[in-house]
């Protein structure tokens, strides 16, 4: 095998997205889409991968990180340009290179391994990446001579009618002789409709040097998809957004409405739970076996055990054990950590709060930075007040604990193993392990009053 190397042109502005934020930052599935074409590349063996950077240099760096080397194109002047930024890192090194562009999110590895392959068997210097579509609008086309060998790419803009009708286009990802490609990319002029250099005219001009330039033909066009405007983004998204649902279920996940579930790309999930409708799974979350997540759910970035139930709830990146039951209507905020048999019922928020196994909120409760210990009750519509208006203040329940309905515990307090704390009771001061705490004022019974206040009429 050839040594191999990447370049994923990012530098463009996107102008057709009309968007502050730069095209290839925009996500699909909750990832920016240069993101996943450089998490598909990733799994390759590459050895080197540059990234072509220019508008919005900084923030592509920052979302991409140190998974890829980098080179600036200053001016966006077109796409062959861009990858003769690269000569820096790549010129002359002797190897095959892939050129993907950075709005071709739905691109699989599998797919370029095949276009490495294919470049590789037939030793070509350069090998296009085509798909047949009904509307090629807008795609460069493949212009083949007689005998079906590929002759040059032409650009929408620059075609002829005659040319517009050939349906099969460039997908804008290539294999390339890494020599070859950046002594042809000298020879590349602006002569054309845009006045810019594109890459494509590379093929024309190995070709004329009597190179051997192939096409491989994808079946899979959405795969090759060009995310050029917002139409495009959402046509993106739900191409994604199926072959994430059909991996899960064919893992053992049972989705109920597939068309109606969310799941973003890094999301893994165990066999024989179950996904209602409205549900919305996103970042790094990970959800174990036989749960039941939904309807109407949102969860970010929370790792969840087996066998727990999440209804009609949000979750933000906690961690829940198994055999836990939320919801429905609960809302776990940041920071949270439920351990093992917890019930967290209806209204209940939960923020920074650690909740130890078998402990039950059950009803119209807020429990923020608090340390709560196993095999507590938190009576219905108790809270912990923990914010005094500048600074935020921690609450301890120790194992066993029962918090009647309607208590505030005034933090910073902690409340003693298997104290009790009467209902109604708004708490200031510690209380001691095995104590019963009564903080609230004393009923007074006045008898026959309404019949004096009768009298009085
Ligand atoms: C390009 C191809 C076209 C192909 C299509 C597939 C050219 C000239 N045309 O057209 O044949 O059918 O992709 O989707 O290559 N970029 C830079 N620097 C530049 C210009 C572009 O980095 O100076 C980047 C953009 O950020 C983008 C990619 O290159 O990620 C493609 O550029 P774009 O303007 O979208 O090209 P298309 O018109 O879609
Ligand atoms: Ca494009």
């Amino acid at each position: 095998m050839h040594n191999r190397y990447a370049v994923i042109l990012a530098a463009g502005q996107g102008t057709r997205m009309k968007s502050k934020l730069y095209k290839v930052l925009h996500s699909v599935c909750g990832k920016p889409m240069v993101q996943h074409v450089v998490d598909q590349i990733t799994s390759l063996h590459i050895q080197e991968m540059v990234t072509i950077i220019g508008h919005g240099a900084e923030k592509v760096q920052a979302q991409l990180g140190d998974s890829s080397l980098y080179a600036l194109q200053d001016k966006q002047l077109g796409t062959a340009h861009a990858v003769m930024q690269a000569g820096s890192i790549l010129d002359g090194k002797e190897g095959v290179t892939i050129v993907v562009c950075g709005d071709t999110p739905l691109i699989k590895a599998e797919t370029m391994e095949s276009l490495f392959k294919h470049h590789e068997e037939l030793k070509a210097k350069a090998t296009i990446l085509t798909a047949k579509i009904d509307d090629p609008t807008g795609y460069g086309r493949i212009i083949r001579d007689e005998n079906g060998l590929v002759e040059k790419i032409v650009e929408h803009k620059d075609a002829t009618d005659g040319e517009r009708k050939i349906n099969e286009i460039n997908t804008g990802t290539y294999c390339f002789d890494n020599q070859a490609l950046f002594h042809a990319l000298r020879n590349v002029s602006n002569d054309n409709v845009q006045g810019e250099y594109y890459l494509p005219d590379v093929i024309e001009i190995l070709k004329k040097q009597g190179e051997v330039v192939t096409a491989f033909q994808t079946i899979d066009f959405a795969e090759t998809l060009g995310v050029n405007d917002r139409v495009a983004l959402a046509e993106a998204e739900r191409i994604m957004r199926n072959r994430t649902n059909e991996a899960h279920m064919r893992n053992g996940v049972t989705i109920i409405d597939p068309l109606n579930t969310y799941i973003e790309t890094d999301v893994e999930i165990g066999q024989d739970t179950v996904i209602y409708p409205g549900t919305m799974i996103k970042g790094k979350t990970i959800i174990g076996s036989d749960c039941q997540i939904g309807p109407n759910t949102e969860i970010d970035s929370c790792k969840i055990g087996n066998d727990s139930v999440v209804r009609q709830s949000a979750a933000y990146d906690s961690s829940i054990g198994a055999y836990v039951n939320i919801g429905p209507f609960a809302h776990i905020r940041p920071d949270s950590t439920i351990n093992d048999e917890v019930k967290i019922g209806n209204f209940v928020e939960i923020k920074k709060a650690v909740f130890g196994k078998g402990s039950k909120a059950s009803h119209l409760s807020y429990i923020g930075d608090a340390e709560v210990g196993s095999d507590v009750n938190i009576g219905c519509g108790s809270i912990t007040v923990n914010y005094d208006g500048k600074n935020k203040y921690l609450t301890k329940i120790e194992d066993g604990v029962f918090i009647g309905c309607n208590s505030n515990l005034v933090a910073p307090v902690s409340i003693g193993k298997g104290a009790y704390v009467a209902a109604g009771s708004t708490i200031t001061k510690n209380v001691p392990s095995e104590a019963l705490s009564i903080a609230r004022a004393q009923q007074v019974n006045k008898e026959n009053y309404v019949q004096k206040l009768n009298l009085k009429k």
